[in-house]
C-alpha cells in the first residue's frame, strides 16, 4: 500500500491528506495537518459550517477542483446522498480514482474535466472540457481554492451555469493570493451577484495557527432556483390542471408504476406497462389534427423514459424541473411530472425547480 501511495504523489507530495490510506500521506508542510487553514482543518472550519441543511441524506454535494478527494469523503460521511467530484488534472485525478476505488463508497461519482483554459501547470491530459451538460443538479456546489485558477470569463460564465444547477455554493478563497486578483473577497462577491445571494461567511483569526491563512469562505444561494416539497407539488399535480391539460391522476399512478419496476422490479416489456395502456388510450382520444401517436412512437417514447429513469438513478437530474404561475388562479404549477415521480420513488421528499414565475 505504502508503494503505491509513493508512486501516486505528484512531484513527490501529495496535496491533501487523506487520512483513511493506513499510512500517512507525505505532505510538504506535514505540520499542516494541524492547521485550522489547511485538509480536515480547512473542511472544518470553512466548510461544514456554512453547510445549510440539517439532513443530509437526501441532498446531493458536489466539488469542482476536488484534488484527491477528500472533502468528497467529509460530505460522504456526513451522510450526503450522492456526492459528485471533477479533477482537471491527470495525477491528481489518478489520486482520486485510487481514493475512490479504496474507500468502497458507493455513492461517489466522479469524472476527469477541466473549466475553460486550465493554468499550464494543471496537466489536462485525459480531461475533457466541462459543459452544462456534465453538471447533474446538486444542493451545494464547493468551489474551494479555485476560483484564483480560473480566467475571469471562465469563472463568471462558471457561476452562470452553476445557478440553473446548484441551489448554494460555497466558495473558499484565500485573500493574499496577490498575483491572483480572483483571491479578493471584494472581487468575488461582485462577480457571484447577478446570479447569486450572499447569505453568510466564516473568517477565521489566524493566531496560534502553525500554518496560518488569510482565509475566507462564503455561502451563496442561487437566485434563479427553489425548491419545493415533494408531497405538495405531488397535490398540486394530481388535482390540479396538468401543465400540458393531461390526466394527472392517471398519469401519475402508470408512470410511477413504470419507475418502480424499472428501479426495483426484475423488468417488464414497456408493451405490458399500466403506463403505455394510459398513453394509448390518450393516442386515442387525441385531437387527430394534432396527428396521432403510431404505438411504435409510444413504445419508443417509453424506452426512452426507461433509459432516462436508471440514468437519473445513477447520475441524478440533468436539469431542474420547472416552476411556473397560472395567470388567472396564480397557482403555481411544476412542468417535470416524469422526473418529479422518479425522485420520489428514489427516495426524495424535495425538488429543485428553477423559479420561472416571473417570465
Ligand atoms: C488549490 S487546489 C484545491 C483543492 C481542494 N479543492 C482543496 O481546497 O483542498 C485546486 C484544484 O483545482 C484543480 N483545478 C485547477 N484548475 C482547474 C480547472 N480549470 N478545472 C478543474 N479543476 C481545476 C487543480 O488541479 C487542483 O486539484
Amino acid at each position: 500500500m505504502s508503494q503505491i501511495i509513493y508512486n501516486l504523489a505528484k512531484n513527490g507530495i501529495w496535496h491533501q491528506d487523506i487520512p483513511f490510506l493506513g499510512s500517512p500521506v507525505p505532505l510538504s508542510y506535514p505540520e499542516q495537518r494541524k492547521s485550522k487553514f489547511y485538509h480536515l482543518g480547512k473542511w472544518n472550519t470553512f466548510i461544514e459550517p456554512l453547510l445549510p441543511f440539517d439532513d443530509f441524506s437526501t441532498r446531493d454535494f458536489m466539488e469542482i477542483g476536488c484534488n484527491a478527494g477528500l472533502f468528497l469523503f467529509e460530505a460522504h460521511r456526513l451522510g450526503f446522498k450522492t456526492v459528485y467530484g471533477i479533477e482537471a488534472d491527470k495525477d491528481f485525478y489518478k489520486q482520486l480514482e485510487f481514493c475512490v476505488k479504496t474507500s468502497n463508497a458507493k455513492n461517489i461519482r466522479i469524472s476527469q474535466r477541466h473549466i475553460g483554459l486550465p493554468e499550464p501547470n494543471v496537466d489536462i491530459e485525459g480531461s475533457s472540457e466541462m459543459s452544462a451538460e456534465d453538471l447533474r443538479v446538486v444542493d451545494v456546489t464547493l468551489l474551494s481554492n479555485l476560483t484564483y485558477w480560473l480566467y475571469e470569463k471562465d469563472l463568471l460564465c462558471l457561476l452562470e451555469t452553476l445557478s440553473t444547477k446548484s441551489l448554494y455554493i460555497i466558495v473558499v478563497t484565500d485573500n493574499d493570493v496577490a498575483q491572483m486578483s480572483l483571491g479578493d473577497f471584494w472581487y468575488l462577491l461582485k462577480c457571484f451577484s447577478s446570479h447569486w445571494t450572499f447569505l453568510q461567511s466564516k473568517i477565521h483569526a489566524p493566531e496560534d495557527d502553525p500554518t496560518p491563512r488569510n482565509m475566507t469562505s462564503m455561502l451563496f444561494q442561487s437566485k434563479h432556483l427553489v425548491e419545493r416539497n415533494i408531497e405538495e407539488v405531488e397535490e398540486d399535480m394530481l388535482f390540479g390542471v396538468g401543465v400540458n391539460g393531461c390526466d394527472n391522476f392517471c398519469f401519475y399512478k402508470t408512470f410511477s408504476q413504470l419507475v418502480c419496476i424499472e428501479l426495483f422490479g426484475n423488468g417488464m416489456s414497456s408493451e405490458s406497462s399500466a403506463y403505455f395502456r394510459f398513453m394509448m388510450s390518450r393516442a386515442k382520444n387525441r385531437d387527430p389534427k394534432k396527428g396521432l401517436f403510431t404505438k411504435t412512437e409510444i413504445l419508443t417514447y417509453i424506452n426512452m423514459w426507461k433509459r432516462y429513469i436508471i440514468d437519473i438513478k445513477n447520475n441524478g437530474l440533468k436539469e431542474p424541473l420547472e416552476l411556473m404561475q397560472d395567470i388567472i388562479t396564480k397557482r403555481e404549477l411544476v412542468d417535470g411530472g416524469h422526473r418529479m415521480v422518479t425522485l420520489e420513488q428514489l427516495g426524495y421528499s424535495r425538488v429543485i425547480c428553477k423559479d420561472k414565475r416571473n417570465n
